[in-house]
């Protein structure tokens, strides 16, 4: 199977995986750290992927599928080319955050925790990002905004390709 990787480089999905199993020269205890990387290569992990690293890592696939689905840095569907993240914590809340985010949701016509369909974003929504005094923050694709004005927003959505 091919799969396309965030880099646009087709990659078959074997050797997509071989090549992150053998960085840790196939060490069990590094299954969170290959699973970190097979989701930023792929920017999400599917159940091929998943099978892939428990036949080539000889691990269990309900262990793979437990640690993939457990933590939050996994997302087992897949995601846009840029991911819009609204802080819907209590400080970035109080400082109007529900307005924020109904404003993206409704900039890029989707709701919370979709990906359009021309898989270009995925809106999701976090408790605190650890900056409260800069709420409310939007981040996207790492880089932290605050207080964006409709028009700024407008400018950061339509420079996302
Ligand atoms: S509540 Fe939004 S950054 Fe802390």
């Amino acid at each position: 199977m091919v799969l396309k990787t965030k880099s646009k480089k087709p990659m078959k999905l074997s050797s997509a995986v071989k090549k992150a199993v053998g960085s840790y020269q196939k060490d069990k205890d590094m299954l969170i750290q290959i699973l970190l990387d097979l989701q930023s290569m792929f920017g999400w992990l599917s159940q091929e992927v998943l099978t892939e690293v428990s036949e080539q890592l000889e691990v269990p696939i309900t262990q793979v599928y437990q640690i993939a689905s457990y933590y939050k840095a996994f997302s087992l569907t897949p995601r846009g080319r840029h991911i819009v993240k609204v802080c819907l914590g209590t400080a970035c809340q109080v400082r109007g955050s529900p307005r924020l985010l109904d404003t993206i949701s409704a900039m890029l016509s989707m709701k919370p925790h979709e990906t359009s369909k021309d898989m270009r974003f995925t809106l999701e929504t976090v408790n605190c990002l650890g900056c409260c005094a800069m709420g409310p923050v939007v981040v996207v694709d790492g880089m932290y905004h605050s207080k964006p004005s409709t028009p700024a927003l407008r400018k950061i959505f339509e420079t996302a390709k």
